[in-house]
C-alpha cells in the first residue's frame, strides 16, 4: 500500500501506541481523583502541556481538546459572546471547522469581510492591511491550507495587524509538527494529533496570556476550568508521544519530505502531459501537493489509483463531505470547472521512500493516459 493522503489523516506510531496501551492498562487513573495514583496522572498530564508549549514556543495556556474543529468552534463561539458587534476577517481558504461557524456567525447577522486572494491561494496582504484599517475585532486564517499547501508568511500578518487589537486565530492542523513554529504574537491556535502520527480525537488550542476565551463546554471543570470532561489521557499521552517524535525528527522529515516532494515534481514535469500545479510552491509546506491534470477527472483518477492500492484525495476529507459539488477553495483560486474536477491532492509523509514514489509515478502515468485517450476520442 501507498498511502498519499497524509492531510487527512497519519498511520498512529508505534511508540504512540505503546503510550496509550500504558495509559489504558497502568496509567489508567482519572487525573482529578484525589489519591497519588490520580495526582500523579494529572502532574504527567501537566509536564505534558508544559513541552508541547516549549514545543510551540508559547507563553500561555494549552488546552486539550477533541481535536482541531472543536477548538476553532470554542474561539469563534467565544467571540460571539463576547463582541455581538464585532467585525470577523477572514478568508475564502480556510478549512470547513474554521469557516463554517464563521458562517453561522455571519447567518446570525455578524459582520463578516473576506480578504482577497490571488491564482496563487496567497491571501492579498494589501487588502488586509486595508480591512484592518477599516475595523476589525477578529482574524481567522489557518497557517498552512489543507489543499494547497500554502503557508501563510506569519511575520508580514503580524506585523499589520500589531497594536491594532485584533484577535488573531490561527488553524494549525497541517503545520503544527511539520513545519517550524513560534506563536509569538499569535493569540489563539489549534492542532489535531491525527495529522502527526498521533490517535484521532485529542488535539490542543492555545491561548495566549492575557486573552480572555470563553468556554465552548461546561461540566465538571476540568482542565483549568475550560475544557469540562474527564480528560483523555490516553489520547494526551498519544499525542505527547507524537509531539516528541516530530519534535526530534522536524528537520530531518522536513528535508526527507520536501526531497520526495522535489522528485515528484521533476517527474510529474517530465512525465504528464497536460499537468498544472496548484498553490505557491515558493512558499508551501513540502508534505502538501495539488495538481490538475487536463483530460482527466481526480475522482476517477482516485479510484483507479485504489486498485493498485494507492490512496490519495481530490480534496479536504471534510469538504468531500459536502453536496453543493464546488470547491470554496479551488473557486477562491479561480480555477475552471475542468481543473477543479480534475485535482488531487497528494499528502506526504515521513515513513514514504522514493521507491514509493516511483511505483505512484508509473501507475499514475498509465491512468492518466488512459483517461486522456478516452476523453481523447469523445
Ligand atoms: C486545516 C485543518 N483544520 C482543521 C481540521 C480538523 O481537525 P480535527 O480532525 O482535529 O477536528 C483539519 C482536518 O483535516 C484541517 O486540515
Amino acid at each position: 500500500m501507498i498511502y498519499l493522503d497524509n492531510c487527512a489523516t497519519t498511520r498512529v506510531k508505534e511508540s504512540v501506541l505503546d503510550a496509550m496501551v500504558k495509559a489504558m492498562t497502568e496509567d489508567y487513573a482519572n487525573p482529578s481523583s484525589l489519591h497519588t495514583f490520580g495526582l500523579d496522572i494529572e502532574k504527567k498530564i501537566r509536564s505534558c502541556r508544559q513541552e508541547i508549549l516549549d514545543f510551540l514556543h508559547g507563553s500561555g495556556n494549552l488546552y486539550f481538546t477533541s481535536g482541531a474543529t472543536e477548538g476553532n468552534n470554542t474561539i469563534i463561539r467565544s467571540f460571539s459572546k463576547d463582541k455581538p458587534q464585532g467585525i470577523i476577517l477572514t478568508s475564502p481558504l480556510e478549512h470547513a471547522s474554521l469557516k463554517e461557524p464563521i458562517q453561522d456567525l455571519k447567518n446570525q447577522g455578524f459582520k463578516v469581510k473576506t480578504l482577497k486572494v490571488d491564482s496563487l491561494g496567497n491571501i492579498d496582504l494589501e487588502d488586509l492591511k486595508e480591512k484592518v484599517d477599516q475595523g476589525a475585532d477578529l482574524l481567522a486564517l489557518t497557517h498552512v491550507n489543507s489543499e494547497l499547501g500554502n503557508i501563510l508568511p506569519l511575520d508580514r500578518v503580524l506585523e499589520i495587524i500589531e497594536g491594532r487589537g485584533i484577535h488573531f486565530h490561527l488553524d494549525g492542523v497541517q503545520a503544527f509538527g511539520k513545519i517550524p513554529v513560534n506563536l509569538k504574537g499569535v493569540d489563539s491556535y489549534v492542532f489535531s494529533g491525527h495529522k502527526i502520527h498521533g490517535p484521532k480525537g485529542i488535539g490542543g488550542l492555545y491561548i495566549r496570556n492575557g486573552i480572555k476565551v470563553h468556554p465552548l463546554v461546561y461540566g465538571g471543570g476540568q482542565e483549568g476550568n475550560f475544557r469540562s470532561g474527564t480528560e483523555n489521557v490516553p489520547g494526551i499521552f498519544g499525542l505527547y508521544q507524537a509531539v516528541k517524535e516530530a519534535r526530534n525528527h522536524l528537520e530531518e522529515n522536513y528535508s526527507k519530505v520536501l526531497g520526495l516532494k522535489n522528485y515528484l515534481l521533476e517527474n510529474l514535469e517530465e512525465k504528464i502531459q497536460g499537468l498544472h500545479i496548484h498553490g505557491d510552491l515558493n512558499q508551501s509546506s513540502p508534505y502538501i501537493l495539488s495538481l490538475a491534470v487536463e483530460g482527466t477527472r481526480g475522482e476517477v483518477l482516485l479510484h483507479m489509483l485504489e486498485q493498485d492500492e494507492i490512496y490519495l484525495s481530490t480534496a479536504s476529507a471534510c469538504s468531500s463531505h459536502k453536496k453543493e459539488g464546488k470547491n470554496p477553495i479551488h473557486q477562491a483560486i479561480g480555477l475552471d470547472s475542468a481543473e477543479s474536477i480534475a485535482t488531487i491532492r497528494i499528502c506526504l509523509n515521513d515513513e514514504l521512500s522514493k521507491e514509493d514514489m516511483d511505483v505512484f509515478l508509473t501507475r499514475f502515468k498509465e491512468h492518466v493516459e488512459t483517461l486522456q485517450a478516452i476523453i481523447g476520442r469523445c
